[in-house]
This record gives structure tokens, sequence and C-alpha cells, in this order.
């Protein structure tokens, strides 16, 4: 385990932390006591010495999370100052419809801003796309009265127990990855108002006045091959398109060797299964399409196989109940994350950055 000797901050032992090939998971860091930071200027450059040694990178490698309180945090602001102290190169630029959020300032955006009894399945930051971050933070501003809170489980245990429990569903991902599919209705779908997005908007930008049908979607096509290494299936009933993406759902992280289950499966099914959506034409209680994703040759994963999947996942997740001022460093490759809904003022932010770590094939 990578050591860490400093004079004002400590290791510490969350209760009923997990431990996945013999480390800690997650870490916790905090301010000794009898230490504080006066300020958040203190605390940045803290952390900064901190970041230059490699530290909190050869942390963050061991542990895949690692939790930060009793910082003096107040606002986004100061987040976004806490991050920049890491130093990280490149801060990940979003591609692609995931969620709405807001960006408060250059390096913070809001978490999601879908109400707060929608439940978020354990997933990979953008595990549905071929350009995801990662490196994760996530700053607690405001805890609701109850719930909001941020499950963690380790994508290499939830790889380890499935190819124990499900070796045979872990060898078809091998062999035949997964297409994961999303609906945009057309714009003059009256649908399209509800599910608050569309073809032409999202994916149009090279459309001109006069197009013929054909060649919108000719256009259209050019756009998600070309930016999103994607595909389109056009739907004769109402005019909607299906985007197709084809991606592994196993990946292999480059410096540990180690085998990561890294996709949306969970999040897509869970959310599907939740709104009574499991059937064609996969309409949900909340009027939005949630398209099943299937194994790389079109054909279905059994539910069954689904149903079991989150129960796995259920059995190894994890909880740091959050408390004002936290933030979690999470490492994308190796954690997947949820979150419960909530009562009462909630501002989770969250900060996106490109990894220094690979994916190699599974
Ligand atoms: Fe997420």
């Amino acid at each position: 385990m990578a050591e860490l000797v400093d004079p004002r901050i400590e290791t510490f032992a969350i209760p009923g932390a997990r431990v996945v090939h013999g480390k800690v998971f997650p870490l916790g860091l905090r301010v000794k006591e009898g230490q504080s930071f006066a300020d958040i200027d203190e605390a940045v450059s803290h952390i900064e010495a901190l970041a230059d040694q490699g530290t909190l990178d050869s942390l963050l490698t061991d542990h895949s999370t690692i939790l930060f309180r009793g910082f003096p945090l107040a606002n986004a602001s100061d987040f976004s100052r806490f991050v920049q102290a890491f130093k990280l190169p490149n801060q990940h630029q979003e591609v692609g419809l995931s969620g709405i959020r807001t960006t408060v300032n250059g390096f913070v955006k809001t978490a999601n801003e879908e109400p707060s009894d929608v439940k978020f399945y354990y997933h990979s930051e953008y595990g549905r796309s071929a350009h995801f971050p990662g490196l994760l933070f996530f700053f607690s501003e405001v805890v609701p009265e109850s719930g909001g809170q941020t499950p963690l489980l380790s994508s290499l245990e939830l790889y380890d127990e499935l190819k124990r429990q499900l070796p045979e569903f872990i060898q078809a991902l091998a062999d035949k990855g997964v297409i994961g599919r999303q609906y945009f209705p057309s714009k003059d779908d009256p649908e399209a108002a509800h599910i608050g997005w569309n073809w032409h908007d999202s994916y149009g930008f090279d459309i001109v006045p006069g197009d013929s049908l054909e060649e919108q979607h000719r256009k259209v096509e050019a756009v998600l091959r070309d930016r999103l290494q994607a595909e389109g299936e056009w739907q004769d009933r109402n005019g909607a398109l299906y985007v197709l993406q084809r991606l592994p759902a196993l990946r292999r992280v480059q410096s540990t060797g180690k085998p990561s289950f890294f996709n949306g499966l969970m999040g897509v099914y869970g959310r599907a299964r939740d709104n009574n959506a499991l059937e064609p034409p996969y309409k949900g209680l909340d009027q939005k399409y949630h398209l099943p994703t299937t194994y790389g040759d079109g054909s279905p994963i059994p539910y069954e196989t689904l149903d079991k999947v989150l129960e796995i996942a259920d059995s190894i997740g994890f909880l740091v109940p959050w408390q004002v001022g936290d933030v979690a460093h999470i490492d994308n490759y190796t954690v997947q994350h949820a979150r419960t809904p909530w009562v009462g003022d909630r501002s989770l932010l969250v900060s996106l950055w490109d990894g220094r770590e690979k994916f190699v094939k599974y």
C-alpha cells in the first residue's frame, strides 16, 4: 500500500470499507486531529504538494477511490480550486447527451438534474460511449434530509464476482461485446418535446433547408460514424432514430492488467425495469423509451441474468454517507457509481477529467 506520511493529513478507516485485491476500498483521507487549514488557499497548496510528489496518484491507483473529509470547502469555487490542485493535464470534454448538467464554473458542473425520485443504478461514467472520462470528483455541497447518496462498487471486484457466479455471462460478453441503443424521436413527433431531445437537434448539424429525408438521414449517419463511432437505425413506424453503440463490456486496465466490468449495462436495465419498459416498444411509465442493450450479435441478454447482476452489484456495493464538504476522487476505470433518491435540498457537484490510465483489450 502506498504510505501517506504527512504532518497534517492522515488516512482513516471508513467503517465497513471493502478490501479488494488486498487494498482498502475506498480510502479515507482527513485532516489530523489538532490540525486545521486556515482557509482554502492553505488546503490547496498542501494538496498541490502531495500531487507533485505523486502521492495522490499512487493512492488512487491502489484504492480506486479517495474520500477527502474535513477540508475547508464550502462552495463551487472552493471545489474548483481543490480539483485544480491535482494538476491533471486534461479536463474531459463531454460528447453526446447523457443526462442534464449545468456548468457552474470552468471545471465544475452539477452532477445531474433529473428529478430527485429517480434512482440511478450502478454505471461507469459514460460507460455507454466510446468517449469517457478517466477521473471523477464529486463534491457534497448540500446534504439532503434523507437519501441522495452515491453508492460505489469496485468494477474489479464486480468482474471477479460475476466470473465466479455467472461464468457463461462473462464468457458471452467477452466473445460478443454489447450493443447499446438510444432513442431519438423525429423533431416533428409530438413526443419529442416530452423526451427532451430529437435527432435533428442532436445530430443534424449539417442539414440544410430543402434536404430530402434521405439526405438528412445520410448526414446524420455521417455525424454518428465520424464523431461517435456509432451507427443509426431508422424506425419506419414513426421516423425515430436508434443510435447503436458497439462496445466491449469488459476491458483490462493497462497498468495493472486487471479486468474491469466497464459499461452501462446495469444503469440501462435497472431504469428500464423500474419503468416497466422491458417489452417492445420499450416505452416506460416515465413516457420515455428505454431500449435494451443486447449482446454484440444482436441477441438479447436474458433479464434473469441482468436481475442477478444487479443483485450481485448490491451485495458488493458500498456507501459512505455524504457529509457536507466531502470530496470523493474516483477512478472511473475501476469504480462504478449510482445515485439514491432523496428528500430535501441537495447539491452534488462534479468535475470530470481525462485519466492517465488506459484500457487495453480484455
Ligand atoms: Fe454518473
